[in-house]
């Protein structure tokens, strides 16, 4: 393969600052996928329990919606930020589920997925050199949408021992001059922690006295295990609830993750003007039918969302029986999310013979067993790991019993690297 070259005048003096692309990675769980894709089309049996893309089918009512939009030649441009009609439903919904008071479909902007929200609220919010408070551990795309907008996001630690609440106290501590906004996501990704209402009540307090935004990412606020319920921090803002930015997903509540469908909530003039603006040079409006389908999605019955979540308790349940009563490992009971985080004491690495979280994560997947290793998601955090239990029952199943098998060591690690091949697979 031909290294890229920079096509930039001869002698032109090198660039004062790095691109802001040079500073985004492709992603750790990104290479894990890639190991496990390959071996898998070579045959192997794989375990995908290291991404969070839901096993389940799509609705029929809202594949029907999506047929019968493109059916009716509803396959045209479309408004910029969104379908009146889902911009309308989506008001009513924030308002009934999520307590925002006030919001109307002029307050909703149709995204490409919360990634594209992230990328667009931050994009409209950020001045070179801002700072982004965000809870470390955290999915790595938050920060590296903060970076992709100039911004610098700056990790404080959430611990096992306090069940990763975000601590307002080392938030205030993070705060400085050049702080913009607070970055706050409940249910947790990766830890599948979910906030108390005083927690996120002590965050407005403090984002209220500093003058920040708030940006809160609600991507899997269908994703719970009673008894835990979710809040919207918006809905705790009062009369400081123009400076909660509210970010939402069809990805993960209704398994559309393929669509590409979320929604920025905001009441914030200055957002109103720039959003727009954002979304016409990056996108022009998100793919019709996706839309049709997401307002089908959240005007339709919703009977699929508890059968969903019961059926992802059996997986999380099967996931953490395999992680517990092992030597070194300590997983985290989450009460949201389809992730299973365990924090790792040293002695595991000398006793399954690898280096770190990381050589662990690596050695799993010469297994065909997916994992994401704790430094993927922040600084603080080098000796854990996460699995995921979104893909279907069978395989969490199977891919639990693997891994307690490895991490036991009783299937040792490398040992097993070209094991379970299908039929007709080569040797
Ligand atoms: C915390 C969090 N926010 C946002 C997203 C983005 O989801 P999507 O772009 O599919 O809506 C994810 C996906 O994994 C996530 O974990």
């Amino acid at each position: 393969m031909q290294t890229p070259v920079a096509v930039q005048p001869q002698n032109a003096p090198p660039p004062a600052e790095p691109h802001p692309l040079d500073l985004v990675s492709l992603g750790k769980i990104v290479q894990i996928r890639e190991v496990l894709l390959r071996a898998e089309a070579a045959g192997q049996r794989v375990f995908r329990l290291e991404s969070g893309d839901p096993s389940f089918s799509v609705a029929p009512h809202v594949l029907d919606a999506i047929a019968e939009a493109g059916r009716a030649g509803k396959t045209h441009y479309i408004p910029n930020n969104g379908i009146p009609q889902l911009r309308s439903a989506l008001a009513t919904k924030v308002k009934a589920k999520n307590g925002l008071e006030g919001v109307t479909a002029d307050d909703v902007f149709l995204t490409n997925g919360a990634m594209h929200a992230l990328y667009a609220t931050f994009g409209a919010l950020l001045e070179p050199g801002d700072e982004v408070i965000i809870p470390d551990p955290m999915w790595t795309e938050v920060a590296e949408n903060i970076r992709l907008a100039g911004g610098v996001p700056v990790g404080v630690p959430v611990r096992a021992g306090e069940g990763f609440e975000y601590s307002p106290e080392r938030v205030i501590a993070a705060i400085t001059p050049r702080t913009r906004a607070i970055f706050v996501n409940t249910p947790h990704n990766p830890t599948g922690a979910v906030l108390s209402r005083a927690t996120l009540q002590a965050l407005v307090d403090t984002a209220r006295a500093h003058k920040l935004w708030i940006v809160s990412d609600e991507a899997y606020e269908d994703v719970l295990y009673e008894p835990a319920t979710h809040v919207s921090i918006g809905s705790l803002a009062g009369d400081y609830a123009e400076h909660v930015v509210s970010i939402f997903s069809f990805s993960k509540s209704h398994a559309m993750s393929g669509l590409r469908i979320g929604y920025v909530v905001t009441r914030a003039a200055l957002l109103h003007d720039r959003l727009p603006k954002l979304l016409r040079c990056t996108i022009n409006g998100v793919n019709s039918l996706a839309q049709w389908g997401a307002l089908a999605a959240v005007t339709g019955p919703q009977d699929h969302l508890p059968k969903m979540r019961d059926e992802y308790l059996v997986r999380r349940d099967l996931l953490l029986d395999a992680l517990t009563g092992i030597e070194g490992v300590h997983p985290f009971v989450p009460r949201g999310t389809f992730f299973a985080w365990a924090d790792l004491d040293e002695s595991l690495y000398a006793r399954l013979g690898v280096e770190d979280a990381d050589g662990l994560s690596r050695a799993l997947a010469a297994q065909g067993i997916g994992s994401a290793p704790g430094d993927a998601f922040g600084n603080s955090c080098v000796n854990a790991i996460r699995f995921s239990f979104s893909a279907d029952t069978k395989m969490v199943r199977e891919g639990s019993a693997a891994l307690r098998s490895a991490l036991t060591g009783a299937t040792p690690l490398g040992a097993n690297a070209g094991a379970g091949r299908g039929p007709g697979a080569g040797a």
